[in-house]
């Protein structure tokens, strides 16, 4: 084994005692029904990570409106008091384990599609998205605002009485809590745009509702280091970010990077997963098939390309935003060796690491790395499970789809 044990050292995160320092990033899994519930297929999987070794998990997406429902099936929904004692069981099943549950808190904003949510999609401001270009969001108004403040207020208290041990906001990505922040989808002059402080608003109103109703309950954000969009999140912003989020009393960051508009840039890899595009895009739904061997073609030439480096792509702006915060720091993105993750710690670097794609394809990749029995993940970011889950639940299909799929 090449890392050091340090990673597997007992730490808190926002109060929250975890038995080392990895742990599962937020990752839509697909495995809900169609109000939002949890599956029994959620809990197996939420166990086998939790006797796999891992430190704590957090949930895939879950919206905290119907309108803010992703475009994929199965996603996990936290809008309604109805929901409570769904999650209540999943929560029970993975604290038998001894591992900390944290749910994910979500909005889409203009990454979805008014065609699956029956609604019209929403956001700062009427700028048509890059990806899910259907079409133009609504801008939200003042009213609009601070009903999706209420909703994530509302989500975390549910959160909280089902036993959750923490929430995590997603401000990454692209959503919309990140359409508010990025300079590039928020153009608004009213006192939710134009300056930082501004556009981190409904942020702060997000964090101080939460304080006010539920105390000191831990609050983790998720949040971007950089993105690639003309206009929109760069280091020296995001530095503030995690410094406002400081101030606004989060318990925790976690750094990514990358908005679904760009591609392969917050999973990234070497590859262009073809035919999974082909098989699960519902832009190319419409193409007819003795046109997908010529698309099969050209699509490596214009499809979504991945950055580069495909390791450890975020450490660099999480190490920076952690000498400017004392709360805990997490990095994802390429920490899919060893060394890298346990390199990440010793270095001073972040505090934890946290990883998604690893854990899709060994749910113990912990356990094999503490027992010395691997020092890499298998996965190959092939992004095939990123493609997929635009047509079903979670899971890796290492490069390669069935026939007829
Ligand atoms: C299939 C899939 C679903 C994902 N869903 C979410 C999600 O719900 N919320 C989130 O913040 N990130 C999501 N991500 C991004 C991951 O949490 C992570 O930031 C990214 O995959 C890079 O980390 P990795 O190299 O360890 O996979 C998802 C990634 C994958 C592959």
């Amino acid at each position: 084994m090449t890392g050091s044990p340090e990673i597997f050292e007992p730490a808190q995160i926002g109060g929250i005692s975890i038995r080392n320092r990895i742990i599962r990033s937020a990752t839509h899994e697909g495995m809900a029904d169609a109000d939002g519930a949890p599956l029994e297929s959620l809990e197996k999987l939420y166990v086998r990570l939790a006797r796999g070794g891992v430190g704590a998990i957090v949930t895939g997406y879950a919206a905290v409106l119907p309108q803010g429902r992703c475009s994929f099936p199965g996603m996990l929904m936290m809008h309604d008091d109805a929901l409570v004692p769904a999650y209540r069981r999943l929560v029970d099943a993975v604290h038998r384990e001894g591992v900390p549950l944290i749910m994910q808190l979500a909005h889409c904003g203009s990454q979805t599609r008014s065609a699956v949510t029956g609604m019209r999609t929403a956001a700062p401001s009427p700028i048509r998205d890059r990806f899910y270009s259907e079409d133009v969001p609504e801008e939200l108004t003042e009213e609009g605002i601070r009903e999706i403040i209420d909703a994530f207020v509302a989500a975390a208290a549910r959160a909280q009485a089902a036993g959750f041990d923490g929430v995590q906001l997603h401000l990454a990505h692209g959503y919309l809590l990140a359409q508010f922040l990025s300079g590039h989808t928020n153009r608004r002059r009213d006192r939710w745009g134009g300056s930082l402080e501004n556009r981190f608003r409904i942020v702060s109103e997000i964090m101080a509702g939460i304080r006010r109703r539920l105390g000191e309950y831990p609050v983790l954000a998720k949040m971007n280091g950089f993105d690639g969009m003309p206009g929109g999140m760069r280091r020296d912003e995001a530095v503030k970010v995690a410094m406002l989020l400081e101030s606004s009393r989060c318990s925790a960051v976690e750094i990514s990077s990358g908005t679904i508009g760009e591609g392969l840039s917050i999973m990234r890899g070497p590859r262009v997963p073809t035919d999974a595009i082909l098989a699960a895009n519902f832009k190319l739904a419409a193409v007819p098939g003795m046109l997908k061997p010529f698309m099969a073609r050209i699509l490596p030439l214009i499809g979504p390309k991945s950055p580069k480096p495909y390791r450890s792509y975020n450490l660099e702006v999480a190490s920076v935003i952690r000498n400017a915060v004392s709360i805990p720091v997490v990095v994802v993105g390429g920490i899919h060796v060893f060394e890298d993750a346990s390199k990440a710690i010793t270095s001073g670097s972040a505090d934890f690491v946290s990883m998604s794609r690893p854990f899709i394809i060994e749910p113990a990749i912990v356990r094999k790395y503490q027992e010395g029995r691997q020092d890499s993940s298998r996965c190959t970011m092939c992004n095939y499970c990123t493609i997929m889950i635009e047509k079903g639940p979670l899971r890796c299909w290492n490069g390669r789809l069935p026939q007829g799929a």
